[in-house]
This record gives C-alpha cells, sequence and structure tokens, in this order.
C-alpha cells in the first residue's frame, strides 16, 4: 500500500466527514472552477494533482495535460460524459465513478415527473397557490391515469430497470424497453418486454430516457422518433439533455402530438433563462436534481471518495469506470 501524502483537488465542495477522510491522509485544495472566484485556485491545484474528486464541470483533454501527475479523477457521478476518455485511456489515468448508491434515488425522481406530468401536478398545485381554486375542478384541469398505461424505457440499466419496476410492479403497467440486449429479470417476467426503439416508441404512453450520453446516444430523440411516439404520448428525460434534440421536442409538444414532457436534464446547464422550455406550459422543468436527496447525496460523495482513496494507494477502486482500454 501506498502512504505517501498526494496533492488532492476537489473541484467541487465535499461534505465535511469526507473532506476529513481525504485530508487525513493528502494534502486538499477544494476549488470549484466553474465559481469565477476560485478559478485560479483552480488551475494552481492542477499541474500539482495527483487526485481530483468532482462532478458537474467537465474536465477537458485540455485541462488533463495541465495535470501531468494526474493518477486518478474520482466523479461523484454515475455518468462519466464530463471527461475525455480517449486522454484517460492513453495517460492510464484511472476513473471512477458512483453507480448504485443512486439508483432508487433517481427512479424515484422519474417516477415522480411521470406522475406530476400525467396527473398535472405542478399545474394544479399552482392554482391552489395562487388562489385559483374557486370552485370545484372541472375536465379542463383533469389528469390523465398512469396506473395500466404503456410505460417505455429507452436504456435498461440499474436505473431504467428500477423504474420498470415502479411502473409494472407498483403501477401494473406493461413495460417496453429498449437496450442493445434483453436483460430477464424474474420479479418483471411476463410484465416487461424487450423491443426495437421503433416499438417501444411506437406503442407506449410514457416514454423515460435513462440512457448514459455516448456517440451512439446523441441526439438519439429527434424530430422522426417524437412523431413515431404516440399521440398525446408523454416524454421524461432523466438521463442527459444533448439525448435530446429540443427544438424537435418543443414543436412535437406545440403540435399538440406530445401531451407534456417532465425534464430533469437539459442540452445546457443550468437552463438558460431566455430557454422556451422554462415556462413551456406542456413542460416540467426540474434542475438536474434525479439523486438529489441528503442520503443519496452523501453516499455518492462517500463512494467516490472511497474510490479516490484507493486509488491514490495503488489499490483497486470500488466502482473504476472501464475507460476503453483500462
Ligand atoms: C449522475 O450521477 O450522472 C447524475 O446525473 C449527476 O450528474
Amino acid at each position: 500500500m501506498n502512504t505517501e501524502r498526494k496533492q488532492v483537488l476537489a473541484f467541487r465542495t465535499l461534505p465535511p466527514d469526507q473532506l476529513a477522510r481525504i485530508s487525513a491522509l493528502h494534502e486538499v485544495t477544494v476549488a470549484d472552477p466553474s465559481i469565477p472566484a476560485q478559478r485560479a485556485a483552480f488551475e494552481e491545484a492542477l499541474p500539482k494533482a495527483h487526485g481530483m474528486i468532482g462532478s458537474v464541470f467537465p474536465i477537458d483533454a485540455a485541462m488533463l495535460a495541465r495535470a501531468p501527475r494526474l493518477e486518478v479523477i474520482s466523479s461523484i457521478s454515475v455518468g462519466v460524459d464530463n471527461y475525455p476518455l480517449p486522454a484517460l485511456d492513453a495517460r492510464g489515468i484511472v476513473l471512477c465513478h458512483t453507480p448504485g448508491v443512486l439508483t432508487e434515488t433517481t427512479a424515484d425522481t422519474l417516477f415522480g415527473l411521470v406522475m406530476a406530468c400525467s396527473r398535472r401536478l405542478v399545474d394544479l398545485a399552482q392554482l391552489v397557490r395562487e388562489g385559483g381554486w374557486k370552485s370545484n375542478i372541472g375536465p379542463d384541469l383533469f389528469g390523465w391515469d398512469v396506473h395500466g398505461k404503456t410505460l417505455g424505457i429507452l436504456g435498461y440499466g440499474r436505473i431504467g430497470q428500477a423504474v420498470a419496476r415502479r411502473g409494472a410492479l407498483g403501477f401494473g403497467m406493461p413495460v417496453l424497453y429498449h437496450a442493445r440486449r434483453p436483460h430477464e429479470l424474474p420479479e418483471l417476467a411476463g410484465r416487461a418486454r424487450h423491443a426495437p426503439l421503433e416499438t417501444v416508441l411506437a406503442q407506449s404512453d410514457i416514454v423515460v430516457v435513462t440512457l448514459p450520453l455516448s456517440d451512439e446516444t446523441r441526439g438519439l430523440m429527434g424530430e422522426r422518433q417524437f412523431a413515431t411516439m404516440k399521440q398525446g404520448a408523454i416524454f421524461i428525460n432523466g438521463a442527459r439533455g444533448a439525448i435530446v434534440d429540443e427544438a424537435a421536442l418543443l414543436a412535437a409538444l406545440d403540435s399538440g402530438h406530445l401531451r407534456a414532457a417532465g425534464l430533469d436534464v437539459f442540452a445546457t446547464e443550468p437552463l438558460p433563462l431566455d430557454s422556451p422550455l422554462r415556462r413551456h406550459p406542456k413542460v416540467t422543468p426540474l434542475p438536474h436534481v434525479g439523486s438529489g436527496t441528503h442520503e443519496t447525496r452523501h453516499a455518492m460523495a462517500e463512494l467516490a471518495t472511497t474510490n479516490l482513496l484507493r486509488a491514490l494507494a495503488g489499490e483497486e477502486p470500488v466502482a473504476r469506470y472501464a475507460t476503453g482500454g483500462a
């Protein structure tokens, strides 16, 4: 085991207990480059860093080139689309992430969006808040049932499967999913079926995206795919904004082809104030909080810290992301 004190650059604030775990063994600089006042400290720490831990801020190949000593990046996220995988691979830099600990929380958020869009929960809460509840609510404000509807899931990894369990076992929804290969889950036998993308889109009442962002999935949902969806269907994205052509989604909502969209992720985040998605009456927007509970965000930071410390000690991390050649 390597016990040398190394330099760690935390590019996002860490919970105090996790910062203390790292500081006990290594020298830590906390500098979030997305905060202008901390950018200089980040740039100063980068060339010395053996390890980096954080999330949200994209680390590109040019930045990596300014970090010649780097051994590990420990991301506090399951998604790794913010990192230059070929460059990491070429340098043998270990990339770690946080799968598993956020699965159920993220599926809860996605199902929350399903419920919010179908039952118009945000519109109705807004009505009450604004004093608009003056008589019985009529059909103009009714929602649509979720139970029994067909649930389409794009991507059937841990989160997709957790969404499927909620739909199939909790709401009696037949599930269609699109993935590279079928996954036989005993608890969903006879309730979830593997199908081509076109079939999932054409036959589902509610489509939920849980795919990772990759060259294969970037822009996957465009004009043709939205047109393939059922008239009056609901679209939910909790994966990455770049999987969706936002202009095509808006057109499908405006034409009345889609009933509603629940979006936790956007092509540009935070969502620009002039984005038409922000105040669109058919869109329920969330600020990328799929995993955003106290418990889960702490569990993610804890796992990321363990990954970092193990990698810096020359041990195998709990969750290393295979960058390609790794
Ligand atoms: C993840 O873990 O990838 C979440 O989307 C947060 O970035």
